[in-house]
């Protein structure tokens, strides 16, 4: 496994952390269990969850990842092996998805905050989490699939200085180590940077935003942003929910499978993902690669990421993903890629 400093911390991650949104709807508890112990056997130390999780989110369910790492991490004593990061989530009204969760409180308030990181740490069985993130905006803006931006007028959002300032003294009181957001864009990470400068509050040290073949859109504006300020990139959904493994192609649907078994994850559907897919796919085939293996080595091999956020329902996938580590990409690859991006560039945002 390699590692990486993540902001200016003085957390050493791997450049591979387990997403664990799964655990508790696609995975039971047991399963759970067998995927984090592979992964920390492997070297992996960053265990990624949400308070929302597992997807889809539903109210029967709400919890349940952070609970079954709670008893992993019970069971095991291993809370000092791993870095645990976790999500307060964001408002309901973009989503409605999460309008189950403080029956719709999830506004970035100092009450909210208060009342989410307070159930997560019970969840989690542990009194201080490494990394806490912002799931998604307070405002309105562009992420979850929207690529342009657009505008809502006099938009009552809760201002970034009131949310910094009660995450500060969750950090002084010892309850959160680091603070980081996920699915923000360049003018959001760099208001929280500056804001945080003004008032002596906590800097964000990690963006968590999705980045993958399917979808670089990170690196139009916060990439810049990532390595300039040190914030460094946690990608998520690396392999485009599975897509990226050719998995899909031709019309398959594998049965079980996330995209098989849910309508609402059709992000990264579509004409030209379908041909861009099938490009990399075969990119892949020539050079003697796993497809998966070649999507997730790309991310890893980004100045920008400081850890790429996999997910895996088996352990066979598992361990074809931790294996990316140990690739690295030719030249030659990396030019397909690049040639392949151009002909269908960001055809899932
Ligand atoms: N901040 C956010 O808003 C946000 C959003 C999404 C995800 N995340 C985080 O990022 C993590 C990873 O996201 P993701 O699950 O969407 O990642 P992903 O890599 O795009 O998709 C993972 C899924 O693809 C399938 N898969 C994985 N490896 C495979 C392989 N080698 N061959 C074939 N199929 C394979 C599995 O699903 P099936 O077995 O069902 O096919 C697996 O659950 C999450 O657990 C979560 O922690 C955060």
């Amino acid at each position: 496994m390699q590692y990486r400093k993540i902001g200016q911390t003085d957390l050493n991650v791997s450049v591979i952390s387990l997403g664990t949104m799964t655990f508790g709807e696609q995975n039971t508890e047991h399963e759970a269990h067998t995927l984090i112990d592979y992964a920390v056997a492997q070297g992996v130390n960053l265990l990624d969850t949400a308070e929302s999780y597992p997807v889809p989110p539903r109210p029967e369910t709400q919890g349940q990842t952070e609970r079954f790492i709670g008893t992993w991490l019970k069971k095991t004593g291993k809370r000092n092996e791993v870095f645990i990061a976790t999500k307060i989530a964001g408002p309901s009204r973009q989503l409605g998805h999460s309008s189950h969760i403080r029956q719709g409180e999830s506004r970035h308030n100092r009450h909210n905050i208060e009342l989410a990181l307070n159930d997560s740490l019970q969840r989690l069985q542990v009194d201080h989490v490494d990394l806490y993130q912002l799931h998604w905006p307070d405002r309105t803006t562009n992420h979850f699939g929207k690529l342009g931006y657009t505008h809502t007028e006099h938009e009552d959002f809760i201002p970034i200085a009131e949310t910094l300032l009660a995450l500060d003294s969750l950090v002084k009181a010892g309850k959160i180590r680091h603070i980081g957001v996920s699915n923000e864009t360049p003018w959001g990470v760099t208001q929280f940077i500056n804001i945080a400068e003004k008032l002596g509050l906590s800097r964000i040290v990690s963006i968590q935003n999705p980045y993958n073949l399917l979808n670089r859109t990170f690196e139009i504006g916060n990439a810049e942003v990532s390595i300039r300020e040190n914030v460094g990139l946690l990608a998520y959904s690396p392999l485009a929910f599975g897509h990226l493994s050719g998995k899909y192609l031709n019309g398959a649907q594998p049965e079980g499978a996330r995209v098989t078994r849910w309508e609402r994850f059709a992000r990264y559907k579509g004409e030209n993902a379908e041909r861009a897919t099938e490009l990399y796919v075969e990119l892949a085939h020539k050079h003697g690669l796993n497809p998966a293996q070649l999507a997730l080595a790309y991310v890893n091999s980004r100045r920008f990421v400081s850890s790429n956020i996999i997910g895996a329902t088996h352990l066979e996938q598992l361990k074809v993903n931790i294996g990316s580590v140990d690739i690295e990409l030719s030249d030659e690859v990396l030019a397909g890629i690049e040639h392949i991006h151009q002909l269908y560039p960001n055809p899932s945002p």
